[in-house]
């Protein structure tokens, strides 16, 4: 069976997540992928995690938050954007998960939850990965594209819907918590040892502050598991395509080739690899422009055949890497931008980026 087309995956799935190395073209090409599913009917709303303000600048409107800003256009489905914000989603994630409002509010106020819901590791990629979940679940989109920032560890999100329940999970959570439930004995002393160096090491109101915090966590983590087991389903099956993109250099191509080992050690595969930047064509082969190039090598226009040659020569070079990363990703959907004369700053460029992906 063929892969399917760019269009196809598009016009079937409800999440598509796209990854790539920095500076590739995720944000562009996410956007891209947004407006091509609202031209083709669909209801589509792209979430960025880059700060950077570049998702804002691609649809060429002002600014962006952490709810969906509807983009007015002609199309007939629906364009939508946002910007995640790590805090306040994981305020809403709390609120969501809570037992009642009054433990929402405990878990807020703490100051322990204030320092860390910011900048815990791993916070941002799992308050997308609840940002993309409740954007699927609340029906108001058809499909959600999710525009990941330029790390190496992008995929690291495909771990981070189990980073509340592993941390729920954690024995020394459920030492303290079970300590201070006065539970076990057991449990207890070693909970009180666990706190006592703990203390030592960052200073005792902290760790009261953790344990407070923890505590105050009680009775939420089924809802937390639940979530994330749904989530990785949704990740994890044909609802969703994980989208390379990647630049015909060399140096990109071989990060590339990373993002795809990553991809399947996850028990996945990438639905659509997406070359961006590629040179334009002159229209020749190489053996063609050397011939123009040696009749016209002592004429006025020799400069011109030689930077024609040259520019034949790496176009080459491009579709031979770009061949060699395809037979790495048997089996998905293979697409090129070329590198267009301007970056991209409105919809106008964007939906000529979009009809190259679903023509
Ligand atoms: N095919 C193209 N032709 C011309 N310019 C392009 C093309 N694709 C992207 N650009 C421009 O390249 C720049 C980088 O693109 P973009 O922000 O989408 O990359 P990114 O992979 O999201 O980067 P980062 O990793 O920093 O988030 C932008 O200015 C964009 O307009
Ligand atoms: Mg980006």
């Amino acid at each position: 069976m063929n892969a399917p087309s760019c269009a196809e995956l598009l016009a079937q799935r409800q999440v598509v997540i796209v990854c790539g190395t920095g500076g590739v073209g995720k944000t562009t090409t996410s956007a891209a992928i947004a407006l091509a599913a609202a031209e083709a009917g669909r209801r589509a709303v792209v979430v960025t995690i880059d700060p950077a303000k570049r998702l804002a600048d691609a649809l060429g409107v002002s600014r962006l938050d952490n709810t969906p800003t509807v983009i007015d256009g002609p199309w007939p489905g629906l364009l939508g954007a946002l910007m995640l914000d790590t805090k306040s989603t994981f305020d809403e994630v709390v609120r969501r998960n809570a037992t009642d409002d009054d433990q929402a509010e405990r878990i807020l106020s703490s100051r322990f939850y204030r320092n860390v819901s910011g900048t815990l590791s791993g916070t941002q990629d799992y308050m997308a990965v609840e940002k993309l979940a409740e954007l699927h679940a609340d029906g108001d989109w058809d499909l959600v594209v999710v525009d990941t920032p330029p790390t190496r560890d992008a995929l690291a999100f495909l771990e981070a819907p189990q980073m509340l329940s592993r941390l729920l999970d954690n024995p020394i959570y459920k030492l303290i918590t079970a300590g201070n439930r006065g539970v076990l004995g057991v449990a207890n002393r070693a909970a009180q040892t666990v706190v006592r160096q703990l203390a030592r090491v960052v200073g005792a109101h902290v760790v009261d502050e953790a344990v407070a915090f923890f505590q105050s966590f009680d009775g939420m983590e089924r809802g937390f598991k639940e979530r994330a087991e749904a989530t990785l389903a949704l990740m994890g099956d044909e609802r969703t395509a994980f989208v390379l993109v990647a630049s015909p250099r060399r140096d990109t191509l071989d990060e590339a080739r990373y993002f795809l080992d990553r991809i399947r050690r996850a028990d996945l595969d990438a639905a659509a690899v997406i070359v961006n930047r590629m040179l334009p064509r002159t229209g020749l082969s190489v053996t063609q422009a050397q011939t123009l190039h040696t009749s016209l090598a002592d004429s006025g226009g020799g400069g011109a055949a030689q930077a024609l040659l040259d520019l034949t020569t790496a176009g080459e070079a491009d579709d031979d890497r770009v061949a060699d990363l395809s037979r790495a990703a048997p089996n998905a959907v293979l697409a090129t931008v070329p590198m267009l004369a301007d970056d991209i700053h409105d919809i106008d460029g964007l939906r000529v980026i979009a009809e190259l992906l679903t023509r």
